[in-house]
């Protein structure tokens, strides 16, 4: 069992359905930077960290690995669209070949205007990987190359998602109880 008895409604993504999902994920982004200099992966703090580590892991080539921190969410439940920097990248991106590596696309404000944010550095390329994204919850057109479950507009957390900064630990993704939140 895991340290939250009672506050999860069920089991959304198990963490071998998590891991297979990431080895494919990471053989496909791989398969497209072969003949590239090795990608540098932006882990998008704090939610994404869980599965960069796990996804940098399973690649089977070399990859370079930045941070990033934005907040758009602070603790409410749905996406305000503002978003922050909290921490910039460490280093210059300019020609390089960028993987933007995201745990959820909700609203996509997020990942539409950090793509922007990059794009005006000048990358060689910017891709996207995202592991969960709500279809039906967003509110902006994202161009997202790679993604690892489309899942249901509800309030989702564990492997690095949080619910006021609880919950990042769980290693799987779990639907939060209405209890919790409402
Ligand atoms: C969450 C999540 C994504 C973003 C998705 O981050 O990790 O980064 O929201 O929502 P959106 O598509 O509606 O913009 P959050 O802002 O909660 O910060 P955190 O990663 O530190 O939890
Ligand atoms: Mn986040
Ligand atoms: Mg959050």
């Amino acid at each position: 069992g895991h340290g939250y008895p009672g506050e999860l409604k069920a089991t959304l993504i198990g963490e071998d359905q998590l891991q297979a999902k990431i080895v494919e994920l990471a053989a496909a982004v791989a398969a497209d930077h072969e003949l590239d200099s090795p990608p540098l992966l932006i882990c998008v703090l704090k939610g994404a960290v869980t599965f960069t580590t796990d996804f940098a892991r399973a690649m089977p080539i070399p990859s370079e690995l930045e941070f990033m921190a934005v907040s758009s969410y602070g603790s409410a439940t749905s996406s305000s669209g503002v978003v922050r920097i909290l921490k910039d990248l460490d280093r210059d991106i300019t020609g390089r070949r960028v993987v933007i590596v995201e745990d959820i696309i909700d609203s996509g404000l997020t990942l539409s205007w950090l793509q922007k944010n990059l794009a005006t550095r000048s990358p060689a390329a910017i891709d996207v990987v995202a592991l969960l994204r709500k279809p039906e919850a967003l509110k902006v057109d994202v161009d997202v190359r790679y993604v690892g479950f489309d899942i249901p507009t509800e309030f989702v957390v564990g492997y690095g998602l949080d619910y006021n900064e609880r919950y990042r630990d769980l290693p799987f993704v779990g639907l939060l109880g209405a209890h919790m939140y409402s």
